[in-house]
């Protein structure tokens, strides 16, 4: 796929396969510390998606499918018998580990259709195809991201200050990043003020690794709590938001990190426009609204401290849902891979 932002790169590789190990950057130490983990075998990729070490919903679906060929082979799975059998388990046991995001199951699902046409050549084979799949995975989110950037840029022409939630840079799609590729081609062809970064609670996704490429890539930008949006755009200081996508319902409704809705109403409230970037994997056209969503809940300690350290009382209980539902109809646009699709609530969705 050819775009006219073959030049942006993004900040670093988060993930790659190199002779049989799977390299993840463990997002859980960013920005302090650049560390690797090395993944032959299935415990400790499952332990790296569940525990946000590796996060982000194209990412995630990025992650699947090499997820899977960890596990086929770390097997001695010979059989044709055996290497479904082994293909279920490792498929059940990825798809127990996050929820909502939709590119985890899609690429489960690409995987389960490269196990119905080999499985019966022989292991060799098997392999040789389904790590030939989790390549194409990835290598096509990673032109998802530079198509999302070339149809969404320009309709920021006339942007100086944006608002954005979590992240969706690299870190979450091994491209240039979805909302986060936007902004990086609207600063590359019209240059950007600001862009406000929401801290993201619990896990702080937008003040460590959002803040952490921006840097890294010299786009001006500043961190705030995420209760600070209703304030900041009632003083005229935000343009538009733009946010990433987990999973987006055939009726629009968009389901991201938590807080994005609170975003979206308070741009709604004051008038200004509310962006979805998103590749066409994270829509989930079975499900008919947001209501039919899987929203993933998350162990209270993340939400009563942070890392190790733990600032709530003990006896307080907290409540942890990782991510909200946008209702279609506050949403401007949703801006794919294919194009854009505007007022995304006025009509069902299909590609
Ligand atoms: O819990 P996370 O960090 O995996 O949640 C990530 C988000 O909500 C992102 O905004 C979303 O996946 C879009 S990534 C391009």
């Amino acid at each position: 796929m050819k775009t006219g932002f073959q030049n942006l790169s993004p900040a670093i590789e988060p993930i790659r396969w190199d002779s049989g190990t799977l390299y993840l950057l463990d997002q859980r130490e960013l920005p302090q510390r650049e560390v690797w983990l090395e993944i032959r075998t299935l415990p400790p990729f499952l332990d790296a998606v569940k525990s946000l070490a590796v996060r982000g919903a194209p990412l995630l679906g990025i992650a699947a499918g090499y997820g899977v060929a960890v596990g086929m082979f770390s097997s001695d799975a010979k059989t044709e018998s055996e290497l479904r059998g082994t293909f279920k388990t490792v498929r059940e046991q990825i798809a127990g580990t996050r929820p909502t995001a939709r590119n985890l199951f899609d690429s489960l699902e690409r995987m389960e259709r490269v196990v119905e046409k080999f499985a019966s050549q022989g292991r060799e084979k098997l392999l040789y195809e389904l790590l030939g799949e989790a390549k194409e995975i990835h290598r096509a989110e990673v032109d998802n991201c530079l198509a999302i950037a070339e149809h969404g840029a320009p309709l920021f022409s006339n942007t100086k200050r944006i608002i954005t939630h979590c992240n969706t840079g690299v870190l979450a799609t091994g491209g240039i990043g979805t909302a986060f590729g936007v902004i990086h081609a609207v600063h590359f062809l019209f240059g950007l003020e600001n862009v406000w970064v929401d801290e993201t609670r619990p896990l702080l996704q937008g003040a460590r690794l959002t803040a952490w490429e921006l840097g890294k890539l010299g786009i001006p930008h500043r961190i705030v709590c995420d209760s600070t949006c209703a304030s900041l755009i009632s003083r005229g200081l935000v343009d538009c938001a733009i946010t990433g996508a987990d999973r987006i319902a055939a009726n629009g409704d968009t389901a991201n990190k938590i807080g994005t809705f609170t975003l979206a109403v308070a741009c709604k409230h004051f008038g200004i426009p509310f962006y979805i970037a998103a590749p066409t994997s994270t829509f989930d056209l079975t499900k008919k609204s947001g209501a039919e969503i899987p929203i993933e809940n998350r162990d209270e300690r993340e939400v009563k401290g942070f890392r190790d350290y733990i600032w709530a009382p003990e006896n307080s209980r907290a409540e942890n849902p990782a991510f909200d539902v946008t209702p279609a109809e506050l949403i401007t646009a949703i801006i794919t891979e294919k194009g854009v699709i505007e007022k995304p609530g006025a009509k069902p969705i299909v590609f």
